[in-house]
């Protein structure tokens, strides 16, 4: 699946905000090796630096894209590696290893946390976030509409993206030697714009079918799906709409 950094980064404050939130409960004050997991293009490495301007910072992500746009911006030593992050590994102990919003994309990724988890320091942390609203009416619908007879020829058999219940996070990531905290946050996003759900969802959850149709499949799709949408999420009286947006927040800390 092609990642397209300009399209995501249309509503970077909102995306940015979450990560934020991630990093505040994570508990660690001096880092030497500092990894983010899915880094997308970059925009988050400053937070990073910031935090722990000593230490050596990476950032992974398997887009060429993405990696590209975070290496156009990325400070001076901060590396930038393209790598599936299922066969990444670390070549000594990582004390602050972050993934955010980019779990979902990989398929059983619970079973995947425990060798992510042996990754990290004595005294450092794994830090994780996940969107939660696969459910919601915004994902219903996308999931219903690519079903549709219309468009299935492309779309029967995509992945798509899924999270774990926060108790799943919290068994997975709890054991001797480690302080586990999982928190949801609801975020109320107010959007505006021509179609604020088409093009919130358009830079991450509907890229699947929106890469699998082609173009004359994909203009009706997203018509469709902007016509659907607007009738769940109506505008308000200042031509705003509410985009109800859950996440699951897990951090593991190694004593
Ligand atoms: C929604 S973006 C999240 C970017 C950033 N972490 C944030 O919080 O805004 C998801 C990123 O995960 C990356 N990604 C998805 N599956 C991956 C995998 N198996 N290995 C490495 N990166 C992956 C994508 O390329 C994309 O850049």
């Amino acid at each position: 699946m092609r990642w397209d950094p300009d399209e995501y980064l249309r509503r970077k404050a909102e995306r940015s905000r979450a990560y934020d939130e991630l990093l505040a409960r994570v508990d660690v004050v001096d880092a030497e090796l500092v990894v983010d997991l899915g880094c997308g293009p970059g925009h988050l490495v400053d937070r990073l630096i910031a935090r722990w301007p000593g230490a050596q910072i990476v950032g992974v992500d398997s887009s060429p894209d993405m990696v590209a746009a975070a290496r156009a911006q990325a400070p001076a030593g901060v590396r930038i590696e393209q790598a599936d992050l299922r066969e990444w590994a670390a070549d000594r102990p990582v004390d602050v290893l972050t993934s955010n919003a980019t779990l979902q994309w990989v398929p059983d990724h619970l079973a995947m946390l425990e060798r992510l988890r042996a990754m990290v320091a004595p005294g450092g942390a794994l830090a994780i976030g996940v969107p939660s609203n696969f459910d919601r009416p915004s994902h219903v619908l996308l999931r219903a509409l690519a079903a549709d007879a219309a468009f299935a020829p492309w779309t029967s058999g995509l992945a798509w993206p899924s999270s774990a219940a926060p108790e799943a996070y919290l068994d997975v990531l709890s054991g001797p030697g480690w302080r586990v905290d999982v928190w949801q946050s609801t975020y109320w996003h107010v959007l505006d714009g021509p179609d604020p759900v088409l093009a919130w969802i358009s830079g991450t959850g509907a890229r699947p079918v929106l890469e699998a149709l082609p173009d004359a499949e994909r203009a009706d799709f997203r018509r469709r799906y902007a016509a659907a949408a607007a009738e769940v999420y109506p505008s308000r009286p200042d031509g705003t709409v509410v985009l109800p947006f859950t996440r699951t927040f897990a951090v593991a800390h190694r004593r």
